[in-house]
Formats: structure tokens, sequence, C-alpha cells
């Protein structure tokens, strides 16, 4: 969602502003701006603001050839929320005396009542945005003789309820900005002698690795002269802890691939190693994680495991159901975060909460977790993103090692989600002395396995490339399969109408018959999963079912079948592998056939319309 850039410092600010756009696109938006506090003493006078509708590319045409001169600017890409897409509601929003610029990401939640007692008090807004509020209240706070930026930001901000990362900059203060972060990230880069300010580090590696992830509640001023200081809302001196950033410049660029999204589909081997790599001790026969062996007891002991996510991640949620079922023999109820948080649950002590989540910042999954605490059950994440809001909170967790995912929709995060998963399941199926010494063996085998497989899968890239052009023009598709498959078959949904914008549905395939059957004709392509696993023959027999009704079957099977492939008018071959771990092989295929599909009806492929990387809204 919406995207926040600053910077402090000599360089020549503009380009580097939009730089820092271009890098947070991937986070979804529909407009952009950048402000620029003018030298004090130099000939412009007053911020320098250039908003537009649309994309980066529009604001810099936008801009032209004007040449904005500062040491301190802020950009940002926003996500509607309060108000439509246009260059008003576009951040940053000024103060009524023009001399604050601000940006934010998140809510306001209480804005009306906050508005309703500005206007009372002579404040007008130009635009509908909660944002425009809160520079009003800073400018007035900030009115008050005595008061400096830094508390009139720490004052207002006492007064808000919601979520929000924020960055203000003040043409009375040339050399400073202030951060604020509630319930959304914001990460702090230090140079030498320079500043950076990002929602995330993607804008920021390029410059420097020293970061300072800045904490809930927790307000900083950046200075050219003082350095950053940091307090609390509450006004508490906190010690900044400078942390290295692990990511690194290649990790945000294409790589010669045409989109990210399908770098990340071909970096799977490569994650899947990653998330392995130090995990698994096949000469030992062992799985190692220290977010598991930390808390032994508590796994040994635990009752039920509650598994929550969104989208994506909620798939593989329902992935780990199965495994955890299977492995570690424990009962296991997958959530929609978004749900779960508004429902009353039952949380008894020696239940467990996994909460799944690739950004580590989803807002459903981060509330969620919170309200599971309060009720006394231990959290532990399965977070991609290094440092995130989730994978902070937790009591304990494992990170997915998938390597950053700019691509909106989700590949190689939901592979490395299944893995680590996987590898939980194993883990705590050993602990609880649920899983035979073979069966764990033979699971860590075709785990180190499953990089080489994916290799194979992605060579078949031409024949799914030709499977897209047949089937790129249907209005509507389905995807179905059993037990493991199941998720898959949701997540093949998900991903072909997230960036095609095909109508398509998953189900498990033995459902079709209660309802989805009627839509079944010659134009429908059914898009089944029929691996040779422990449902194949009830799969074949699914498949039969279309089949007399005239649907088009297009089949993910296991190499060298001939049953499954006879009902199919075409075919995705998958390498043998155990059941448990199919879904890392049987997705591969759908992510490449959505992503070609997308790329030959000319779609945003990346940034696929109204969708956000990181949802950090509710
Ligand atoms: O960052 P998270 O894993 O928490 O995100 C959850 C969903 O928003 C995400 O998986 C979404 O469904 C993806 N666009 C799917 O490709």
């Amino acid at each position: 969602m919406c995207g926040i850039v600053g910077y402090l410092g000599e360089r020549p600010i503009l380009p580097l502003l939009i730089k820092g756009l271009h890098r947070l696109e991937y986070r979804g938006y529909d407009s952009a701006g950048v402000a620029i506090v003018p030298q004090a003493g130099g000939d412009i006078k007053g911020l320098q603001l250039f908003k537009k509708k649309g994309k980066v590319a529009d604001l810099v045409a936008e801009i032209g050839s004007a040449e904005p001169q500062g040491r301190a600017g802020i950009g940002h890409t926003r996500w509607a929320t309060h108000g439509a897409p246009n260059d008003v509601n576009a951040h940053p929003h000024l103060s009524g005396n023009g001399r604050l610029a601000l940006i934010h990401n998140g809510i306001i939640e209480n804005f009306h009542p906050l508005k309703e007692s500005l206007a009372q008090r002579g404040h007008t807004f130009e635009s509908e945005t909660d944002t425009e509020v809160l520079v009003h209240l800073i400018e007035e706070i900030l009115a008050i003789e005595g008061c400096d930026l830094f508390t009139a930001v720490r004052n207002a901000l006492a007064e808000v309820v919601g979520a929000y990362a924020i960055a203000v900059i003040d043409t009375q203060d040339p050399d400073v900005i202030v951060v604020g972060r509630k319930s959304s990230p914001l990460v702090l880069g230090i140079g030498d002698g320079e500043y950076f300010v990002a929602s995330d580090a993607t804008p920021i590696v390029e410059y420097t690795k020293n970061v300072v992830y800045l904490e809930d509640e927790e307000i900083a001023r950046i200075s050219l002269q003082d350095g950053l200081k940091i307090r609390t809302i509450g006004n508490h001196t906190v010690t900044p802890v400078v942390e290295a950033l692990e990511m690194e410049m290649e990790a945000i660029e294409k790589g010669g691939y045409e989109h990210f999204m399908l770098k990340e589909i071909h970096e799977q081997p490569r994650s899947i190693a990653d998330c392995l790599r130090g995990r698994v001790r096949l000469d030992h026969g062992v799985v190692r994680m220290a977010g598991i062996d930390d808390h032994c007891e508590m796994w040994t002991a635990a009752s039920r495991v509650i598994v929550v996510g969104c989208g994506t991640s909620w798939h593989a949620g329902l992935v780990a159901e199965y495994l955890f079922e299977d492995f570690a023999r424990i009962p296991v109820e997958v959530e929609y975060a978004s749900e779960f948080r508004y429902r009353n649950p039952v949380i008894n002590k020696g239940d467990i909460v996994i909460a799944i989540s690739q950004s580590g910042e989803t807002a459903d999954t981060l509330a969620a977790i919170r309200m599971a605490r309060e009720r006394g059950a231990h959290i532990f994440g399965v977070c991609n993103v290094v440092g995130s809001s989730i994978a902070r909170e937790a009591d304990s967790g494992a990170y997915t090692h998938a390597g950053p995912e700019i691509g909106v929709a989700s590949t190689k995060a939901f592979t490395a989600q299944v893995a680590v998963l996987a590898l939980v399941a194993l883990r705590v199926g050993e602990l609880r002395g649920k899983i035979d010494g073979a069966t764990f063996g033979r699971m860590l085998v075709e785990l180190q396995s499953v990089p080489e497989k994916l290799e194979s899968i992605l060579a078949q890239e031409q024949t799914i490339v030709e499977i897209a052009k047949a089937y790129a023009h249907a209005p509507n598709a389905l995807f179905l399969g059993r037990g493991y498959n199941f998720p898959v078959a949701l997540e093949g949904a998900l991903k072909l109408k997230e960036i095609s914008y095909i109508h398509a549905e998953g189900y498990p395939a033995a459902e079709m018959k209660h309802g989805p059957i009627a839509l079944i004709d010659e134009d429908m392509p059914i898009f089944f999963v029929a691996t040779q696993d422990a449902h194949y023959e009830k799969v074949v027999s699914n498949m039969q079912e279309v089949k007399a009704r005239g649907g088009r079957i297009i089949a993910v099977v296991t190499r060298g079948d001939t049953h499954a492939a006879a009902l199919s008018e075409h075919i995705i071959e998958v390498p043998k592998t155990a059941d448990a771990l199919v879904p890392l092989l049987s997705t591969v295929p759908f992510q490449l056939l959505s992503y070609h599909i997308a790329v030959l009806l000319k779609r945003d492929v990346d940034q696929p319309r109204n969708l956000a990387k990181s949802v950090t809204v509710e």
C-alpha cells in the first residue's frame, strides 16, 4: 500500500526521491508526490510541492523541467482510502499556512471529530483525506509559543487513533525531518552525513546498510546538525539501535527478466534451497529450527494450532493443516485473519497461533496476533520480511528466507512458506513422537530434492506458454484439486484472477458436483491438479465427470502419467514427490500459466490494478 520515502543530505534530492518512489511502486498505489524544503536564505521561498494522480512517471512529467532544491525532502505513493485517487488527495499535504508538508501511510480512524473541531477553529481543507487533518493539527500545536516540530508531532499523534507512519518537513527548519509510526512500518537509513526514511528498505539499500527500525509509538527527529533522536509518544527517550540490513541490490532489480513476478517464479529453486539451508541436516537426519527448539516443551504439550493469514498466506496455512495433522497429530484450525480478529474465539492455554505473512505487515494478521496474545496464546510467526512488524511481535518464529518479493502476486513466498511449515510440522512431529524415523528421513531427502525438481518444471515454460495462448481469452476458469492439492487449486485461481482479471474459482474437486458443475461447458477451462498421490483415483473420477459434460481439461500430472493425461487436452508434468510436498511443485505450473496469460492480455503483471503488495489497512 502507500509508500514513504524521505531524504536529508547533500545529494541531488529530486532524482533520489523519484528513484525511491520507483522502488516503492511494487507496494501498489494510484497517485504520487514529493515536497522539498528550500534552503534557508536561498532564492526559493516556500515548499516545493508536486503531486499527480497516476504513476510515478506521470509525476515526473508533471515536474517537467522544474529543479527543486534543498536538503530535506519527502515523497509518497498513495493507495487511496479516504477520497478518490486524484491530484488533490495525493500526498504530501500542507498545513494551512503552507509551512509544513506531511506524508502518511495508514488510517486515522478519528479523523472526523478531529476535522470537525479543527474546522470550528477556522481550519479549511482542500482534500478529502484523513492525512490533511493531521498536518493541520500539528500546525495548530506548533503555533503554541515555545513549541518545536518534534513536540508538536508528538502531541498531535497522542490525539490520533489509528495506524500511521508519517514524515513531516518544515520550511522553518530546513535541515530536519520528523517521523513517527504506529502499526505501519518505517525504516531509517543512516548514511555518512545523510539520512534516509522509507516504508521498507528497498529505497535505502542502494545507499546504506545501516538502518534503524522505528518501533510502534516512536517518533524520531532527524537533523543534519543534531543527528537522530527518538522519543516515544509518552515522551521517553529511546536509544537508537542500528542494525545491518540483510538485503542486496540484485534482489530488488529485475535481473534481465521482463517482470519481477517471472524472476521470482524462476528464483524458487534457490529460495527453497535457502529456506532449507542450515535447517535440514541430511547427514544427521535432523531438522534444526531455533524457533521450535527453544520451545520444545510448549510444542510437545500443545493442544491446538490456530493458523492465521490472508490471501496466499492463508492458502499456505491450509497446506499446514494437512502437514500438522499428518506429521504432528495436532488439531489445527486455519482462519482468515480478518475474520478471526473480530470473532470471539475460544483460546485455551496450550494453543499456539501460527501467523503467516510474506510482508509481516498485513494489518489484519497483525491485529489477529495481538488479540490472540492478549488471550494467552503463544504466537509463532512465519514471515519473509526480516524485521517486519509480525516478525518482531511474534513470540517465536521462522523466517522463510525467500528474499524480497516485489511482484504483487505472491509466488516464491508461498512455496517458501510451505517449505518452512513442512519443516515445522516434521520437527514438532518428531518432538511429540508422532512420526517414525523412516518417514522423517524420507521426507528430509524429498525436501532436499525439491529445488532440482522445480528446475525441471521451470524447463517446461514453453509448453505452458502454448497453454496460456489457448486459454487467455476464457472469461472464467475453474481450478480443482483434492487433499494437499486443494489449497493449490485455490492458489491457482487467486493467481489467475489477480493478475489477468479473469474470473477464476478454486474448489475441492469433489465439491464440484455441489454447484460449480453447472458452469461447465465447452468454453470453460478446468484446471485439475491430478498428481499421483492418495487422491489420484478420486480426482481422475472427477475429471471424467467434467469430460462427460464437455469441459476442457488442463491437468498438472505426475511425470509419466497416462491415465489422467488421457482425459486432458493439455498436461504439465511435475516430478514425483511425497504427497505432503506436492504443493511445492504443483503450484508452479499455475504461477507460470497465470503469468503468461496476464502478459498475453497485456496486464500490468507486477502491479495489477487495485492491489497492494502489503495490505496495511484492514
Ligand atoms: O504479506 P502477506 O503474506 O500477509 O499478504 C497476504 C495477502 O495480501 C497476499 O498473499 C495476497 O493475497 C497476494 N497478492 C497474493 O498473491
